[in-house]
């Protein structure tokens, strides 16, 4: 399976190509506006959240409820898009030179952007790097949701701490199954919603004080069975395909497994699992490795914890410098978001939805999904037989 997205912020809308996707899955347009309509909730999101009501529209690859085995296209059109039809045609007749944006924003991909591709309009690159791009990743991460459901599997996920308030209660403490319907219920997504008043008040101070803030969340999988990845090659380790694609999410700084950096401090008897045989089969005591060992899994669940920086537009903004003029200025305020962790925290069960599919259509691989879910069950039964 591959996919590709694309598509700009106030372009026409965000898209995902798949290939490889196999036929015969159930596919609902209202499964998948759900998980839309969750990566635009949470407290502290600015005002395109309030223009855009995202939906996904099938452009190809299924058919009369099911998938097609053929390319899907999956779009999320943009609402805003009629407001910016003339700066973002694709004809030069529509081009306003006087209108280029020539003043690079400190911590995002505009400079960058600019000296790699040789553009003189910092619109040109902020265009494609904004988050708005996720759009197209969460419509695709819904779909492999609903793949990964008819194999039980779960992706779930909810904060832990929003800059410095921290939320003790993890997905270990409350039931496995509840985990979403309980961070659904907090307006930052935490598990405790006796903190969702101090985060209230907190994002509200920030905001007045011109600041943003960052924030750790956590996804958890579960009913994901042993062996999905492999030790063998370092591009199919699963630990090293959700580090890679989660750090590729919009301000994201670091990802951890399991305990994570934890594992630096404290001795190995402290940090590894014991193996058990129970009820028939192989578990363990604890799950400091975060359900990951070897570059495969392990059978419990799998967690995952995602540090992200905070948002990078400031109401009292950093110094920057003239792409033209080369003069200093001081980057004019824009609508923008004073936190998205709670958003992020979606888009990260997206990301992890898109990859443990992919490794499981690379280890049952099919062209249908009866041939996978034949390939699955019988795997089942060589691990339970084992
Ligand atoms: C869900 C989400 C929403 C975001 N919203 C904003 C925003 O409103 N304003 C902003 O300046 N950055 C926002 N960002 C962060 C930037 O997209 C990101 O920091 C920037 O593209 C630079 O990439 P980097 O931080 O990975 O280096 C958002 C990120 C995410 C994940």
């Amino acid at each position: 399976m591959r996919y590709l997205t694309a598509g700009e912020s106030h372009g026409k809308g965000l898209f995902a190509m798949i290939e490889g996707f196999p036929a015969g899955l159930t596919v609902e347009a209202a499964t998948i506006n759900e998980q839309l309509k969750r990566r635009q909730m949470g407290y502290g999101r600015g005002g395109r959240m309030k223009i855009e009501s995202d939906t996904v529209d099938f452009l190809s690859g299924i058919r009369w409820g099911k998938t097609l085995g053929s390319p899907i296209t999956l779009a999320v059109w943009n609402n805003d898009h009629k407001n910016w039809t003339e700066m973002m045609h694709a004809s030069a007749e529509h081009k306003q030179p006087d209108r280029a944006v020539t003043r690079p924003r400190p911590g995002h991909a505009d400079l960058g952007g600019c000296l790699k591709r040789n553009l003189r309009d910092v619109r040109d690159v902020l265009e494609r790097s904004s988050a708005r791009e996720t759009a197209a990743r969460v419509a695709f991460g819904a779909l492999c949701k609903t793949f990964l459901a008819t194999f039980g599997i779960t992706v779930q996920s909810y904060l832990i701490r929003l800059g410095e308030l921290e939320c003790p209660k993890n997905g270990a403490d409350v039931a496995a199954e509840e985990i979403n319907a309980i961070a659904d219920q907090s307006i930052v997504r935490f598990l405790d919603s006796s903190y969702d008043e101090a985060a209230r008040e907190y994002v509200d101070k920030t905001r007045a004080a011109g600041d943003t803030l960052g924030g750790i969340f956590e996804v958890i999988i579960h009913g994901v069975p042993a062996g999905i990845g492999d030790y063998a090659f370092y591009d199919r380790k699963l630990d090293a395909k959700l580090a890679q694609n989660l750090m590729s999410l919009q301000a994201v700084k670091g990802v951890e497994v399991g305990m994570g950096f934890g594992v630096a401090a404290v001795p190995g008897s402290q940090v590894h699992d014991a193996i058990t045989y129970e009820d028939g089969q192989f578990t363990r005591t604890t799950n400091r490795a975060g359900g990951i060992e070897g570059g495969m899994s392990n059978g419990m669940p799998i967690v995952v914890r995602v540090a992200k920086k905070p948002i990078p537009t400031l109401y009292n903004p950093l110094p920057s410098v003239d792409i033209e003029t080369k003069m200093p200025f001081k980057a004019t305020i824009e609508r923008s978001d004073v936190t998205a962790v709670p958003a992020a925290s979606i888009i990260g069960e997206a990301i992890c939805a898109i990859v443990i599919t992919e490794l499981m259509l690379e280890k049952f691989g099919g062209d249908s999904m009866s041939e996978i879910q034949r390939n699955y069950a019988g795997y089942c039964e060589q691990i339970r037989t084992f």
